[in-house]
């Protein structure tokens, strides 16, 4: 019998050419469970290799804007949390997309396969992650796509496109990284709602970000301790690459020390930092 079936890379193609949000994390859960079955079998699919779309495919609302022109709401009304909660959908939908494309880009790029159990594990919990905003926007009457979104959020992918390490440095290591800085913030702001749903939704997310940085700093560290250079000045010559301005404080210290990455990473990045 030839082994005919689809590669890890054809599944992480197919999710990214799904355009609906319900859709897309749909296939990314049943995708995602196909490969952790395969692995606790013994029988893991093939990596393989492939190309995925230079931009992943995207349902026709929201309608994205320049983030200067998408519309600033007071967070203490209802609909600044509508607001807020859409940014979030936005935000996960995006991460589901993110954690695919880096397997099926870089699978020239031997690695263990850890990695991949890392990257499929976070694409499934980004993709939980935005149902359960998305439910939360509906109990409020509202829907992702009710509003306008960032445009441009895919530029950290198109920018690393070609530079795993880039990707590392630049997605988990400072995107994801501040996920964990301003999510305590917004818990704040629901649970002065006393919206115990969201509160909820934003501890699991919360929660489980921790671990997508961590993964991050795990196989960065990894690659430059492949090629025997040092990850303090790869990150932040990475960083000053393909991150456009400095990183923002206040940083939550204690969750990235813990997602492995110290002080000296992001401190010099800072705002501020060096002008002295
Ligand atoms: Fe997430
Ligand atoms: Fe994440």
């Amino acid at each position: 019998m030839s082994q005919t079936g689809p590669t890890l890379t054809d599944l992480a193609c197919e999710v990214l050419r799904t355009a609906d949000g319900r859709q897309k994390t749909a296939l990314a859960r049943r995708h995602a469970a196909t490969w952790q079955a395969a692995r606790a079998a013994g029988t893991p699919l093939p990596v393989g290799t492939g190309t995925p779309p230079l931009q992943p495919a995207r349902p026709e609302r929201p309608e994205l804007l320049d983030p200067r022109d998408v519309p600033r709401r007071r967070p203490g009304s209802p609909q600044g949390r509508i607001a807020i909660l859409h940014a979030v959908a936005h935000i996960e939908l995006n991460a589901v997309d993110l954690h695919w494309d880096i397997i099926a880009r870089f699978g020239h790029v031997p690695m263990p396969m850890g990695f991949y159990d890392d990257w499929v594990k976070s694409a499934d919990e980004e993709a939980k992650h935005f149902n359960l905003i998305c439910d939360c926007l509906e109990a409020q009457g509202s829907h992702y796509g009710a509003l306008p979104a960032h445009a441009g959020m895919w530029r950290a992918a198109e920018d690393t496109a070609e530079d795993l390490l880039g990707r590392l440095a630049v997605v988990p290591m400072v995107l994801e990284a501040r996920g964990l800085d301003v999510t305590p913030g917004m818990i704040d702001v629901f649970r002065k709602a006393g919206d115990a749903q969201t509160i909820e939704a934003l501890e699991v997310i919360y929660a489980e970000e921790v671990h997508h940085v961590a993964y991050g700093s795990k196989w960065f560290h990894f690659l430059c301790g492949r090629d025997n250079r040092d990850p303090v000045e790869v990150f932040h010559d990475l960083v000053t690459r393909y991150f456009h301005g400095p990183l923002k404080p206040p940083f939550n210290e204690e969750k990235r020390a813990e997602a492995g990455i110290p002080p000296d990473f992001y401190w010099p990045l800072a705002d501020g930092a060096g002008s002295t």
